[in-house]
């Protein structure tokens, strides 16, 4: 059985169904999502391998070899056709062309799920999903069961990274209008113990971690990297509970009535359903989404139980984040570009401007220094790496708006997280790309002799189409010092 037929079995059908990973039903052979590819702006839609299995991440390789793919849709699985798609303006605007939402990578997310690979949805500020005009989804005071695998390390305290039930606007029309399972350690509102991340309830203009406004002991902060995390609520009653995706079984952070607050208790839920953004469309959190569903009615501790043995069973493991020319930690390297016109030109530093400049065996010392840079450990997630300066030790490359800087290590997870890089084979076919952690859509590219992390067909000037996949691809070799 899929999640779906257990929470079924249980009288709380799923009503929304999304998954980039698997099917959340044992029968379904259907559409997981579909995405689409700069190099010619086509669509491929990805189904599972097999009845109730696992995506064909193969054929999205396969699609998207050689160029950049994003998630176009996000398919329910559910049959009430609440599909996600990118999000628009509300009361906050996107960063992409008229106020939407960015969409994410296509390859941001990798895992696997029982040895086969697949992919999640890796949200970065300014990423969204939504649907507006729902079918099924609880309004008003009417039950409804949440739950969503997580990334439990990938999060932030912007707001709000959140996957539920919410306004039909994409603005704020108050409290009691969205009842959505939120991820991070955002503080504005509800926190627990420890210092996060945590898993709340975003009820609108609030994110509840108990039954206080504020701080509630009982909710704890996550550590592992899959985390299950669950929100529910009916008539004067709600929950959150949340368990190791990978492992063992649910626990209750919260169980009880209402808040006291005003405006929570009847709730006004209005059944749209968002993806990493707030209710009014607020951009700033990031996260990760593997599955999740929305259910009719209050489902059973019982069911969850299930629910969350299956997600065990699916054996979500994390995969490596990097390919192309091996780098080894502590080696000094250094990086060409390839770009017809331009393949005398290395990746360095002038002063915190990071650049491109012609270097070879007979340029100063201090030039052959300023292009040499040492492979460090990612400083935001040791599966990738960092790039400190030679000849400015402890300042590393990192981006900035998306422009590249040289900058000191200021100790803080901003910027371990804007230092932090996760090389590929070359998109061109030649050399190494340098993909962004925090930001997949987004390699580093010369671009005017300067260096920037640019999205193929971004808003940026730095981000134009033409000579994106050669601007991205760099030949890695020891370093000049
Ligand atoms: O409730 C927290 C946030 O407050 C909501 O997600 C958003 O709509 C509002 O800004
Ligand atoms: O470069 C993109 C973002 O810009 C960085 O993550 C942040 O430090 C800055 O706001």
């Amino acid at each position: 059985a899929g999640p779906c037929d257990l929470y079924s079995a249980g009288g709380t059908a799923c009503v929304a169904a999304h998954s980039t990973t698997r099917a959340l039903y044992s029968a379904f052979t259907g559409s997981l999502y579909q995405v689409k590819r700069a190099s010619d702006s086509t669509y491929l839609v990805i189904t599972p391998l097999s009845a109730g299995g696992v995506a064909n991440a193969a054929a999205q390789d396969t699609f998207c070899a050689s160029t950049t793919c994003l998630i176009t849709v996000i398919y329910d699985q559910s049959g009430h056709g609440n599909h996600l798609t990118q999000a628009p303006p509300g009361g906050f605007t996107g960063p992409e062309s008229n106020g939407y939402d960015n969409l994410a990578s296509a390859d941001g997310a990798p895992v696997t799920l029982n040895g086969k690979k697949a992919y999640g949805v890796f949200i970065s500020p300014g990423t969204g999903y939504r649907n507006d005009a729902t079918s099924g989804i609880a309004t008003g005071d009417a039950a409804e069961g949440m739950y969503a695998v997580l990334d439990g390390t990938h999060y932030n305290g912007g707001c709000c990274f959140d996957y539920g039930n919410a306004e039909i606007s994409n603005t704020d029309t108050g409290a009691g209008h969205m009842e959505a399972i939120y991820y991070g350690d955002n503080t504005a509102w509800g926190t627990g113990a420890g210092s996060g991340p945590w898993v709340m309830a975003d009820l609108e203009n609030n994110l509840f971690s108990g039954a206080n406004v504020g701080y509630n002991a009982a909710d704890p902060s996550q550590s592992s990297r899959f985390i299950t995390a669950i929100v529910k609520g009916q008539a004067n009653h709600w929950a959150i509970r949340g368990a190791n995706a990978a492992s063992g079984s649910l626990s209750t952070y919260y169980s009880g009535t209402r808040p006291s607050a005003s405006g929570y208790n009847p709730m006004s839920k209005e059944g749209a359903i968002i993806l990493g953004i707030g209710g009014d469309n607020s951009i700033s959190a990031q996260g990760t989404f593997y599955e999740g569903v929305m259910t009719t009615g209050y489902p059973t501790d019982a069911v969850e139980a299930s629910v969350q043995a299956n997600i065990v069973a699916a054996k979500y493991a994390t995969t490596s984040l990097t390919s192309g020319t091996a780098l080894t930690v502590g080696s000094s390297i250094s990086l060409r570009a390839t770009t017809a016109g331009y393949t005398t030109r290395y990746v360095a530093h002038n002063g915190s401007a990071v650049n491109t400049e012609v270097v070879s065996s007979s340029s100063t010392t201090a030039l052959k220094q300023q292009a040499s840079w040492t492979v460090r450990t990612g400083l935001g997630n040791s599966a990738c790496f960092s790039f400190e300066s030679t000849d400015t030790t402890g300042s590393y490359i990192r981006h900035d708006n998306f422009v590249l800087l040289l900058n000191a290590n200021d100790g803080t997870k901003q910027f371990y997280e804007d230092a932090t890089f996760c090389p590929r084979t070359g998109l061109s076919g030649e050399g190494s790309s340098i993909r962004a952690w925090a930001y997949p859509t987004r390699y580093w590219r010369h671009f005017d002799d300067l260096m920037y992390v640019a999205k193929e067909g971004g808003v940026d000037t730095f981000d134009a189409t033409a000579s994106y996949n050669d601007d991205v691809s760099f030949v890695i070799s020891t370093g000049f010092a």
